[in-house]
């Protein structure tokens, strides 16, 4: 039986050889599959993440029917943002706050507070998982990146254009500064019990970091994300995964990262040489949706693409889609599973 010591995901991650070439995908646990959508059926999405009973069930879901080579917590990455002052709900179509976040007021009376106290159920529910793991799969915790997060926030949900945001961006650069700043004490902090309550490696979203001009993304994005990962070095393994990183690559890579996500609009070993660090992605998820042979041809060609890079995790560029077909994720987790360097 291996351990988490001899993960290859951890392998990877520290760029040190691995066993073979580890495999997770992002939403692994989610509407795809049918186990996932019989417990949905009973319980609200909100209440799978704050008991931590069926949190721990919702993420070793995809482990036992897949055997991929790292756990992800059974979260979002707005739950923080409730005990912050910033209530949202989820409804079908997405998360939506009670109020957005506009005004000088709102932001200034936003708290950052302590974690265990207002999401303790999350160390809860972590230290339920690694248990029930015993040692043979890492689990990855994780968390919103400030900007990402300020755009639900802004926005007050989902938002095609970022309207409400470049708003405040282009006439109050002050006002979303001090509020991606406090979100950055907030998930430092977040983060740090995640890792107390046991987790093996955390992952920081940025889904919605790649929407802004380069300078505006170095000036405003990049110190919350340089003291959220700065803060926990010496701790566990730090993913950093921006959507639509290609414009911003050689400003990521100053980041203090162990690794970069990476989505499907660059070609992996180019983005692998410049940040001369491991390399997590890059399969589109609609190739799910292509024929078996597409699957693998991609999937493989991806794996030849990670074998120069100082470390690779295979994964796809963004979440699965609910529609997925549960053979296809088969198809390619056992392609990357028995890859071997130079196929
Ligand atoms: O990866 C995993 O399996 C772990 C769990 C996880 C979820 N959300 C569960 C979820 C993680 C890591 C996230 C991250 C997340 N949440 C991000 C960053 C990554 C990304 O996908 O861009 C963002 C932007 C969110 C915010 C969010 N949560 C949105 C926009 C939505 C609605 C759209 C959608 O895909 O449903 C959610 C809901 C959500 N988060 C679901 C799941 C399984 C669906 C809930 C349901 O069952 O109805």
């Amino acid at each position: 039986m291996s351990t988490t010591t001899e993960s290859p995901y951890l392998a990877a991650l520290r760029a040190e050889p691995a066993a073979r070439r580890p495999i997770w995908i992002m939403r692994q646990a989610g509407r795809y599959l049918p186990e996932y959508m019989a417990l949905r059926e009973k319980t609200a999405f909100i209440d799978l993440c704050k008991t931590p009973e069926l949190a721990c069930e919702v993420t070793l879901q995809p482990i036992r029917r897949y055997g991929f080579d790292a756990a992800i917590l059974f979260s979002d990455i707005l739950i923080p943002l409730e005990g912050m002052g910033a209530p949202f709900r989820f409804d079908e179509g997405g998360p939506k706050m009670e109020s957005a976040v506009r005004s000088e007021a709102q932001v200034s009376d936003l708290r950052v507070v302590d974690p265990l106290e207002h999401t303790g159920y999350v160390a809860e529910s972590i230290k339920l998982i690694k248990s029930e793991l015993g040692g043979r799969t890492p689990l990855i915790g994780f968390a919103g990146a400030p900007l990402t997060l300020a755009s639900y926030m802004i926005e007050g949900g989902g938002s095609k254009d970022f309207a409400h945001l470049k708003a405040m961006l282009y006439s109050r650069p002050d006002l979303l500064r001090a509020l991606l700043d406090k979100l950055a004490d907030q998930i430092l902090d977040y983060l740090r019990m995640q890792i107390e309550a046991g987790v093996d490696a955390v992952q920081l979203f940025d889904t919605w970091g790649g929407i802004l001009h380069p300078q505006d993304y170095e000036a405003v994005v990049m110190p919350g994300i340089r003291k959220i990962l700065g803060g926990l070095d010496g701790t566990v393994p730090r993913v950093y995964f921006l959507k639509g990183s290609a414009p911003f690559i050689d400003m990521v890579k100053t980041l203090p990262a162990d690794a970069y996500g990476l989505d499907w609009t660059l070609d992996l070993a180019e983005a692998a040489g410049r940040l001369g660090r491991p390399v997590q992605g890059n399969l589109d998820p609609l190739v799910l949706l292509g024929s078996h042979a597409e699957i693998r041809r991609r999937a493989l060609e991806i794996c030849h693409r990670g074998d120069d890079a100082s470390g690779h995790v295979f994964n796809l560029g963004h979440g699965i889609l609910p529609q997925t077909p549960l053979d296809a994720v088969e198809v390619l987790v056992e392609t990357v599973q028995s890859y071997k360097r130079g196929d």
